[in-house]
């Protein structure tokens, strides 16, 4: 071989083995702009994560009566409940993922005539549940709502949504939240009823339970700010938020 045909070998190898001729290797890594994240499904889970948290399935209508257990008066302590979220006669209220309404009912009791909740669900099997059980007790000022899974589809604006047990199952929880900031009043609460992820004695399944600093971290991507996490409860906490004033 001569020198110069040599050479010509050596820099065509050369140049096929530089870095930028190299075809980059796949990925899976999420974009960092990706909202979403795909991973393991654990049992009780859907393998869709948000801020590193694994949404849960949702509670099917077929475990209901767990909803109205006797227990549940002493486990969760619902008057507790009733004197945090401080109703005044005459609001409007969201009870967003409502079920059998055993929240509904007595909200509505605190609002009085003048006040409206709607109770609001994706299972329409659960508003079935909710009219029986507003008949039942005699209650007249609660709506059944079919929302979808990123709208809650409020017939009008409300004063507080209230989420009992219920957000660490929204699917999509930041169009979700978006649309409920969009159809709360100025100045609007929202409150986050959650088993306390941050107790290990509390007896709920992992991904049900949320701890504080998610719940802050998650509402921070929205036009929200905490106001306080009431810890009056057996196992949950109430954490409260207030919409911002627009900009
Ligand atoms: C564990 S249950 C809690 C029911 C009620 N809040 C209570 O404390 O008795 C959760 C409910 O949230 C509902 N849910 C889940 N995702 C929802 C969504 N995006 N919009 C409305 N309801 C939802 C489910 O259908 C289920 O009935």
């Amino acid at each position: 071989m001569n020198v110069r045909l040599h050479t010509l070998l050596l820099i065509l190898i050369s140049v096929s083995l530089t870095p930028a001729q190299t075809p980059a290797p796949p990925t899976t890594e999420p974009t960092p702009t990706a909202r979403y994240q795909t991973g393991q499904r654990t049992r009780d889970g859907i393998g869709k994560y948000y801020f590193g948290r694994e949404i849960a399935h949702f509670m099917t209508h077929h475990a209901a009566p767990w909803l109205e257990r006797r227990e549940r008066e002493q486990e969760e302590r619902p008057d507790l409940v009733l004197k945090a979220l401080q109703l005044r006669p005459g609001d409007l209220v969201a009870d967003i993922g409502c079920g059998t309404g055993y929240f509904s009912w007595r909200m509505a009791q605190a609002i009085g005539e003048k006040g409206l909740v709607y109770g609001v669900e994706i299972q329409k099997e659960m508003l079935a549940l909710l009219d029986a059980q507003m008949k039942h007790r005699g209650v007249q000022n609660v709506q059944g709502v079919q929302g979808t899974t990123t709208d809650p589809k409020l017939p009008g604006p409300v004063d507080l949504v209230l989420m009992v047990d219920v957000y660490h199952e929204f699917d999509q929880p930041f169009e979700m939240m978006e649309s409920i900031c969009k159809q709360l009043k100025p100045g609007g609460r929202v409150v986050f009823i959650e088993y306390r992820g941050e107790d290990p004695s509390v007896p709920i399944k992992p991904l049900h339970k949320m701890t504080e600093a998610q719940v802050k971290k998650e509402m921070a991507a929205q036009p929200l700010e905490h106001i306080e996490t009431i810890k009056t409860l057996p196992r949950q906490h109430l954490i409260v938020f207030r919409k911002k004033a627009a900009k």
